[in-house]
């Protein structure tokens, strides 16, 4: 991807460079106001955004037609693939062509890894990848940082401690791509077998940070700035006895967080599953609701650069 956004397709945290995700959450601070809608905007007045889902969701879903319809565009699409002629057998590549035909940009969900990048081959708009099973999830990572930025005054030098299933979480995979090109120190925790893949070190490795690996949220949540927990992705497991034996690997507790620093901030993507009790809630680390609507300003500003409204 060029300096500019318009029309670009935004596949991967890969593509995107560090100026470029700092232009994206500066006009998404611009959008916060329109997004609480105490400001009206007609910036996407005309446009049209198709929204694909072969997975479910609901706050990427949502969060991306709010964020269009506060810019006074218009949402179509499917939340689910049976409804669609894809029952009928039609090939994501039929089904891309036609989208791209009615809308001018098309956010795509989709169980296999590669689909946005092969959608992107077949769109002549944008394509924003809201997740390609395993692999990626770029926009729920751009929120992720707005909100570490907003909470923490800025991304460099925090401590992240990233917790839960590493290996099928593609929130976890963008995340810690972009938190390495930030300078964050990053720790991972997981049970052995749901460690960050190798491929996922080597290119952390490459930008010049070594990750702490660990088992055990009691060890390091004491030294933790954000406290990063993700869901065990049930649905990624080809053995559902594999899952068994991972299911509830981590609960974060108030009797945990005692440890914590005062300041420490707790993060989810959600949904959660039994990974954060509701007791922690009400504490004053809990950031995941606020994180949550943080996906209407950040996505905003996405479509916004995306259809050129924002250069
Ligand atoms: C995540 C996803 O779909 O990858 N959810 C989301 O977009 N907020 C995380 C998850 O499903 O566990």
């Amino acid at each position: 991807m060029s300096g500019s956004f318009r029309g670009s397709d935004v596949v991967s945290v890969r593509d995107l460079s560090r100026e470029q995700i700092e232009r994206v959450l500066t006009v998404a601070e611009r959008m916060v106001p329109i997004a609480r809608g105490e400001e009206k905007s007609d910036e996407l007045s005309g446009k049209v955004l198709g929204s694909l889902f072969y997975e479910p969701s609901t706050r990427t879903r949502l969060s991306f037609e709010a964020a269009m319809t506060r810019l006074g565009g218009r949402t179509l699409g499917f939340d689910e693939p049976k409804g669609a002629s894809v029952a009928k057998g039609e090939t994501l590549a039929d089904t891309i062509r036609m989208v791209d035909a009615y809308s001018d940009v098309i956010v795509l969900r989709h169980p296999q890894e590669g689909a946005a990048r092969l959608a992107g081959h077949f769109a002549v708009n944008p394509v924003i990848n809201a997740g390609d099973g395993a692999g990626q999830h770029p926009t729920q990572t751009l929120l992720d940082l707005f909100t570490i930025r907003k909470e923490k005054g800025g991304v460099d030098g925090n401590h992240v401690v990233i917790v839960g299933d590493l290996k099928y979480g593609r929130t976890v995979h963008s995340l810690s791509e972009a938190l390495s090109m930030f300078g964050a120190k990053l720790t991972f925790v997981a049970p052995p077998t749901l460690q960050m893949p190798r491929e996922q070190i080597a290119h952390i490795e490459s930008k010049g940070l070594e990750p702490t690996i660990s088992s055990s949220l009691e060890e390091v949540l004491a030294d933790a700035d954000v406290l990063y927990m993700t869901r065990i992705q049930k649905e990624r497991f080809p053995d559902p006895a594999e899952y068994q034996k991972v299911a509830g690997a981590y609960a974060l507790t108030r009797a945990l967080l005692r440890d914590a620093k005062d300041d420490m901030i707790v993060m989810h993507p959600l949904p959660r599953v039994n990974e954060i009790h509701p007791e922690v809630d009400g504490t004053p680390h809990a950031r995941y609701f606020e994180q949550a609507f943080n996906g209407v300003p950040v996505r905003m500003a996405l479509l916004s650069l995306v259809l050129g409204g924002s250069e």
